[in-house]
């Protein structure tokens, strides 16, 4: 097992490049079963949700190529077994995007239920309902989803809760679909459009991209493409707070600022002086402290919870009180106790962190949970003073591709060290 150790207080600065991001790559990985020919993809990043989803994808009959430049071949035209099994499944909730293309395109599919997750309970209720309302007939047993579809007929699909990977999968399940679909109340996160966006590239006809009406004109078949993930905005919103919770200055390229808005204008709020270009985001906090801010997370276009984290130890150092609601997730907290062994004065109360911040943090031996909340704990190593050590950095290697060396670029001190 590998752990990283942080020794904090330098202040970070430089340039670099955010990657692609993790949570388009991963639906648009999937919708490679859905083509009739190879699907080629740029910019999807190397991590570990990425590999096991080709190991997923191998394992149903899928070939693929990486290239070293990050360039990524799949052909999952020809699938042989059409089983996710729970032993992938239970890595990556994600895994449960393969059953609207199965579906879609074979007629049946079986996937294990994903289980609970350290973020919450997680169910898939509404990805099952809105694929029986598109004509399958699922059943549930012995921890599996047996779906089955002689054919799928549009429809129309109302959503009671917004969801990014159920929207994604009854659009993916809806392309070959015989009518039209018209899903109300979609999620609008930018991943979701670049899914869509993909999915018109292989001959799928979806309009109202980006809009929380996505009409969905089924066709007979689709083909492969080539196609350039989206960046990850979630990432680069980390970064950012990297260089703002070490006093520091950031340029970010490669990102689309556009679909950051929530979270730049958080940052201007704490202080930050925020410039944008066509295709970069730069941040100078300028050696200030960060002046505490009041979040509530919600759906896009509005704060995300993905950021909630890294903003609350951005609070926790910040000169004032400040409050963080949790509306997503009702379990997003793991990394509250940890920061509190760091000196942050912090309560939880109900779904609210209130938080009076301190003026600095002392480094300590950390335990990483989710993903989020392990970038959150690399953040405050990095603005305590002293070491920190941060054990099951797996969890990081999930959405964070190359993260001690993109750090190191902007003069942090972090290694990686095997137990
Ligand atoms: N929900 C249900 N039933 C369902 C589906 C969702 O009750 O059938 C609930 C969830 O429990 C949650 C809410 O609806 O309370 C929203 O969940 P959503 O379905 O939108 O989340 P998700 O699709 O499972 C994706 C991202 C998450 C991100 C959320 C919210 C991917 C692969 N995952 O998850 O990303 O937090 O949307 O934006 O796209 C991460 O990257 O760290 C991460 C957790």
């Amino acid at each position: 097992m590998y752990k990283l150790i942080i020794h904090g207080g330098n202040a970070l600065h430089g340039t670099i490049s955010a990657s692609g991001s993790k949570n388009a790559s991963l639906p648009i990985l999937f919708a490679s079963i859905l083509a009739d020919g190879p699907v080629t993809l740029t910019n999807t990043p190397h991590l570990s949700d990425i590999s096991t989803s080709l190991r997923l994808l191998m394992d149903m009959g899928a070939e693929f190529i990486l290239e070293s430049n990050n360039d990524l071949f799949i052909d999952s035209s020809k699938l042989t077994h059409l089983v996710a099994s729970y032993n992938l499944v239970k890595t990556m909730r994600a895994s449960i995007l393969v059953l609207g293309p199965m579906l879609a395109k074979y007629g049946e599919a079986k996937v294990s239920l994903p289980g609970g997750c350290a973020i919450g309970t997680r169910p898939v209720n509404l990805h099952l309902k809105a694929l029986e309302e598109l004509g399958a007939t699922i059943e549930v047993k012995n921890g599996y989803i047996y779906a089955h579809a002689d054919t799928l007929v549009g429809t129309d699909i109302h959503f009671e809760q917004i969801t990014v990977t159920a929207t994604e999968n009854v659009v993916m399940a809806a392309t070959l679909a015989k009518g039209i679909t018209t899903i109300h109340n979609a999620a609008q996160e930018p991943e979701v459009s670049d899914l869509c966006t993909c999915l018109n590239t292989m001959g799928a006809k979806i309009t109202g991209i980006g809009t929380s009406i996505l009409t969905i004109e089924g066709v007979k078949n689709l083909n492969g493409t080539q196609y350039s993930v989206c960046p990850d905005r979630i990432e680069a919103g980390t970064y950012l707070i990297a260089a703002a919770i070490t006093g520091g200055s950031i340029t970010i390229k490669n990102i689309h600022h556009q679909s950051m808005r929530a979270t730049l204008e958080k940052l201007i709020e704490i202080g930050a002086d925020i410039k944008t270009e066509n295709h970069s985001i730069t941040l100078d906090m300028k050696g200030r402290r960060p002046k505490a801010v009041n979040i509530k997370t919600s759906t896009y276009p509005h704060f995300p919870t993905d950021m909630q984290a890294q903003f609350t130890v951005l609070n926790v150092i910040a000169d004032g009180h400040s409050s963080i609601t949790e509306t997503i997730f009702e379990n997003r907290f793991m990394h509250i106790p940890e920061l509190a062994r760091m000196g942050a004065d912090l309560t939880l109360e109900g779904n609210t962190v209130l938080c009076k911040g301190v003026k600095s943090l002392t480094g300590a031996h950390l335990m990483a949970t989710d993903l989020r909340a392990s970038a959150s704990l690399v953040l405050a190593g990095l603005a305590a003073k002293g070491t920190t050590t941060i054990e099951r950095v797996y969890h990081l290697d999930r959405g964070y591709e190359t993260i001690e060396e993109k750090l190191k670029l902007l003069g942090a001190q972090i290694e990686r060290v095997q137990d």
